[in-house]
């Protein structure tokens, strides 16, 4: 007589655009699944706020519910995907406090609340998982996490919006308008609910505190990152970029240094032949560099329902196995304690774009105070204006103390009509 295995029970938090491709291959592929885990493995509930709204045809309408606590309570794994902070946060918090494992995808309450959540899961010993927080379905949490723990990870640097790196792709290749491509991108369920997040630069940084977490074994706070978006990005900045052979994309760093460790976000140039000037659309990539295992990348797509869901999926998969055969994924490794420095204190090559005097002296004038904070220029390139000339000077590796003083003489100079960018180049 054969014993019949019990269903794990999956309960899923929003079917916006990610939750509904959740649904769709949770229901396509439940044979699939089943067999992976190693026991049925069922749909228990989908919580949104309104059942009563049109849904797409993959989603099952009866199992559309408005009452989150007793659809969490009767789950065997629970999936967020609702974004936001609250409800998410206590209803995650509930999950794991029943030792329930959790998969979410949501990177701004990770990023804000992981601690409180970390150990949550850690009191209970339940699986917190969430790869599709970080670079859509690229898997890249689970190396950073699992397969490089052996090894010492010394910088991570990447793009890791997909909506910013579109938005700069349509506004380089095809010379659209800004607000045009934020839209389209909205519509192409990339964007954010609120897609300043994107262009504000902040879904980047909770990526890239989320990952420099992971990387350096020590908590990094959203608020510990450095940054900035692509709204101050014009159309000149990006037709000089192409000038001097670069692109201008949005990049996410964080890297060791011998006093701690710096995290940051910002539009930053790069030079036409490097690997991450070719990422098009709304594909990610990102390098991590370790010690041991040198320079490594990672590329595919970063936003939108599908690949999100994928990364979903996959976690889906390790949680419903712990549940059906016993274990639990990693624990959060938190032992390191390095200083995040402040973005004073990061070291990074310039590209300053200024209008400048057309008259004998001037350019002299301009590389004394570039010399006067110790900042070396590395080339100038000059355009003829009417009355005025354009430079762009790059300068070498400096401070940002050091070219934010540069800036502020160049400003207040005779000499400089106006200071109209400044912006960081990596990988020259
Ligand atoms: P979305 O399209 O806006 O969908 C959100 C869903 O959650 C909706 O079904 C909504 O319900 C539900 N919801 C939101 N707030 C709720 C509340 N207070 N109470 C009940 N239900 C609520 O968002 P999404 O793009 O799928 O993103 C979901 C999460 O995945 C976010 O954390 C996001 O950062 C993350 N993520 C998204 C992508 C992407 O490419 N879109 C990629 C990676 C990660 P209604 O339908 O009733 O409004
Ligand atoms: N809004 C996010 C992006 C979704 O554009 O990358 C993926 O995290």
């Amino acid at each position: 007589m054969s014993t019949a295995v019990a269903p794990v029970k999956i309960a899923i938090l929003g079917c916006g655009t990610v939750g509904t491709q959740v649904v769709r291959l949770l229901t396509e592929q439940r044979d699939d699944l089943s067999a992976r885990v190693g026991a049925p493995v069922d749909i228990a509930g989908i919580y949104v706020r309104d059942t009563s709204v049109p849904r797409d045809d993959v989603v099952p309408v009866d199992l559309l519910t408005s009452d989150a606590e007793t659809l969490v309570d009767a789950a065997d794994v629970v999936v967020e995907v609702m974004g936001g902070d609250e409800p998410a946060r206590t209803l995650i918090l509930r999950a794991l406090a029943a030792g329930t494992g959790v998969v979410t995808a949501n990177k701004a309450l990770l990023a804000t609340r992981g601690a409180e959540l970390y150990e949550a899961a850690d009191e209970a010993g339940a699986d917190l998982y969430f790869e599709a927080a970080v670079a859509g379905a690229i898997p890249l949490v689970r190396p950073v996490r699992e397969s490089l723990a052996g090894d010492h990870v010394t910088r991570i640097l990447g793009i890791v919006n997909g909506t910013t790196n579109y938005v700069l792709d349509e506004m380089t290749t095809k010379g659209l308008d800004y607000a045009d491509v934020v839209a389209e991108a909205q519509r192409l369920g990339y964007a954010e609910a609120d897609p300043t997040a994107d262009v504000g630069g902040h879904d980047a940084a909770a990526k890239a505190a989320i990952l420099a977490s992971l990387a350096f074994h020590q908590r990094v706070h959203l608020d510990d990152v450095y940054c900035e978006g692509i709204t101050e990005v014009s159309a000149d900045d990006i037709a000089a970029a192409k000038e001097t052979d670069r692109v201008i994309k949005l990049l996410a760093i964080a890297e060791r240094a011998e006093d701690g460790v710096s995290v940051r976000v910002h539009p930053t140039l790069l030079p036409s032949s490097h690997p991450l000037a070719g990422v098009r659309g709304a594909f990610n990539a990102v390098f991590v560099e370790a010690e041991a295992a040198g320079e490594l990348m990672f590329y595919g797509q970063g936003a939108g329902g599908a690949p999100t869901a994928s990364a979903v999926l996959g976690d889906v998969v390790s949680v419903a196995r712990h549940v059906a055969g016993g274990g639990r994924g990693p624990r959060e490794s938190n032992y390191a304690r390095h200083d995040v420095l402040p973005m004073d204190a990061a070291q990074t090559r310039y590209a300053v774009r200024m209008s400048v005097q057309d008259r004998p002296g001037v350019l002299s004038a301009v590389a004394q105070m570039f010399a006067n904070h110790g900042v070396g220029i590395e080339s100038v390139r000059q355009m003829a204006g009417k009355g005025h000339a354009g430079l762009i000077l790059s300068s070498h590796r400096a401070s940002e103390a050091a070219l934010a003083a540069t800036v502020e003489d160049l400003r207040a100079s005779d000499s400089v009509n106006d200071v109209w960018s400044v912006l960081r180049i990596e990988g020259e």
